[in-house]
């Protein structure tokens, strides 16, 4: 690639997996252990949108304890207050996606400037990447706390450009959630999309990625 841009790597998703809570789930709901992290993840991404629509914005730790709260007992789980506790202290020790530190590490080689761009609260964030051994590749850590407003709202894309002092069209988003691809794309940066799974697709919106890979090595070899 020409010239060096400015990278903005979503965090939940694509550098760790939100689902590796599962394995912590098992001891409190059993074998709907997956079900339960599935509908708790879709279920946290729905209240930062409607948060976001209502105007009525709350950290996405609030977000993420109430989707817990709402996933568990929608499935038939009533949670004890211990056992939240340590399903939401767990969920600041989420698992990095195998591959994700090698990416990262031979993006930055090849001197890109590197930050995580998240809906997270950015102390929260950077528990999450010092437990998964991220931090230290990445220069800063963005989150829509600074804007109040969740992605993909047009603002929080322009927000990353500008905390990087990027042009928008220099500005890249690295993301493995469709609607944040989507979201960066119509806003006007760039935008990679990490598709693990062969089967997933991104909605038929018209705005495509300009680079689709199966994961962040395979992103790291074309932006060396
Ligand atoms: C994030 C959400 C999209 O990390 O998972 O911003």
């Amino acid at each position: 690639m020409a010239s060096a841009p400015a990278i903005g790597f979503d965090v939940y998703g694509t550098l760790v997996d939100p689902l590796g809570i599962s394995v912590e789930l098992r001891r409190f709901v059993g074998d709907d252990a997956d079900r339960v992290a599935q509908l708790w993840r879709a279920t946290q991404l729905e209240y930062t949108w409607r948060r976001s629509l209502m105007g009525a914005y709350e950290p996405f730790s609030v977000c993420t304890a109430q989707a817990l709260d709402f996933a568990a007992r929608s499935l038939g789980h009533q949670l004890a207050p211990g056992a939240t506790a340590t399903l939401l202290e767990m969920y600041r020790q989420l698992p990095a996606f195998p591959e994700a530190a090698a990416g990262l590490e031979r993006i930055r080689r090849a001197t890109h400037r590197m930050v995580a761009f998240s809906n997270g609260e950015a102390a929260v964030v950077r528990a999450v990447l010092i437990s998964a051994g991220l931090l230290p590749l990445l220069e800063d850590v963005v989150s829509v706390d600074e804007l109040k407003i969740y992605k993909p709202a047009p603002a929080i894309y322009r927000h990353l450009a500008t905390r990087m002092g990027t042009a928008m069209g220099d500005t890249w988003l690295v993301s493995s959630n469709p609607f944040d691809v989507i979201g960066a794309k119509a806003a006007g940066l760039r935008a990679a999309w990490v598709c693990r799974n062969p089967r997933a697709i991104l909605d038929p919106w018209g705005l495509e990625p300009d680079l689709v890979v199966s994961d962040l090595v395979e992103l790291s070899e074309c932006f060396e």
